[in-house]
């Protein structure tokens, strides 16, 4: 594995985080057993990854807590979320709060890492600065959570509105934010301002359904065509993509697109969302990769540069 900082928290992370939520959640979603989704969270810490992403909302908080009990808690660094609002009304500070706390004991543990504001739309963010920042700032300080951080609602907000605030307002650490091949304007609108302020990022949807998913990416690629977000001659819906593996030593589009990701400039950490043991081995070694040929990266970058319609799922 490779580690390294993640950004101003100081934290050595793995450059590959398991993610415990998406179309998989561990195995939970794409039915798999307790006892297998352990399995899998305990197959990634030996395979060296240290950060692990869960939320309330995933329901796989109680999984990992069981799935972690008995390892050192030094070597992990756990991530979780709640969200600001319920059904769009907002959740008032002290039961968000006593949510954090609810994370903290299905995790078994004292203390979590990263504490993200789940996904909150453009107009809710005014609520989570006011009232949600501070009761996280409490919870600092009492130990509970060791950095705040903040998710975006991807496919909601293409442009990332919500993280460009975020980051203006500078009071998160750590920014979750959607990033692949598809749809790669966090590269303008994201990561100049977190490398300047030393934010911490970690990449969400860089596989997602688009490249899991043959007919769905054929779907996705007509609809930019469509759109004219990319040339019409520039992908073959037959085969999309398949020149990325001949110029490549890639295996497979997973490959082609975690490698993408993990070496865009900007990015901390690539998440992985499985509950596939066998993908889980293969998402590390292709993380764990050299980046593409310069080639196969800048073809990519120039076909779906002016993409902005799409998140890939
Ligand atoms: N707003 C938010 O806060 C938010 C939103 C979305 C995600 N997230 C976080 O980001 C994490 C990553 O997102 P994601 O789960 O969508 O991850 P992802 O890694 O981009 O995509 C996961 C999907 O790809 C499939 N897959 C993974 N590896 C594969 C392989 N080698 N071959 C074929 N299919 C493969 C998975 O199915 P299998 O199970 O079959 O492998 C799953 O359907 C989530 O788990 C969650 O922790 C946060």
């Amino acid at each position: 594995m490779d580690y390294r900082t993640f950004g101003r928290t100081g934290l050595q992370v793995s450059v590959v985080g398991l993610g415990a939520g998406g179309p998989s959640q561990l195995g939970v979603a794409t039915g798999h057993s307790e006892k297998e989704s352990i399995a899998l969270v305990r197959r990634a810490l030996d395979l060296g990854i240290n950060y692990i992403d869960t939320a309330e909302a995933y329901g796989t908080e109680e999984i990992i807590g069981k799935a972690i009990r008995g390892v050192d808690r030094e070597r992990l660094i756990l991530s979780s979320k709640k969200g600001a609002f319920r059904k769009r009304m907002p959740v008032p500070p002290q039961e968000y709060a006593a949510g954090v706390v609810a994370s903290l004991q299905r995790l078994g543990v004292e203390t979590i890492d990263v504490f993200h504001v789940h996904g909150p739309q453009s107009d809710q963010y005014q609520y989570v600065h006011n009232a949600i920042v501070p009761v996280l700032q409490r919870l600092q300080q009492e130990g509970k959570i060791r950095h705040l951080a903040i998710s975006e609602r991807f496919p909601a907000d293409l442009d990332h509105s919500v993280l460009q605030r975020a980051i203006a307002d500078d009071v998160f650490d750590v920014v979750m934010v959607g990033f692949n091949i598809l749809n790669q304007t966090a590269r303008q609108k994201v990561f100049p301002a977190t490398r300047a302020k030393g934010i911490a990022t970690e990449g969400m949807f860089a596989v997602r359904r688009a490249f899991s998913n043959p007919a769905r990416l054929r779907q996705i690629l007509a609809e930019l065509r469509e759109n004219d977000e990319i040339d019409a001659d520039s992908v073959d819906l037959t085969h999309p993509l398949a020149w990325a593996l001949a110029e490549s030593d890639a295996k497979t589009l997973p490959e082609v697109a975690y490698r993408f990701c993990r070496h865009e400039p900007g990015m901390h950490l690539v998440l992985t969302g499985t509950g596939n043991i066998r993908h889980l081995q293969e998402n590390v070694n292709s993380l764990l990769s050299p980046p593409l040929p310069a080639a196969v990266t800048e073809r990519l970058r120039r076909i779906f540069g002016r993409v902005h319609s799409v998140s890939g799922g």
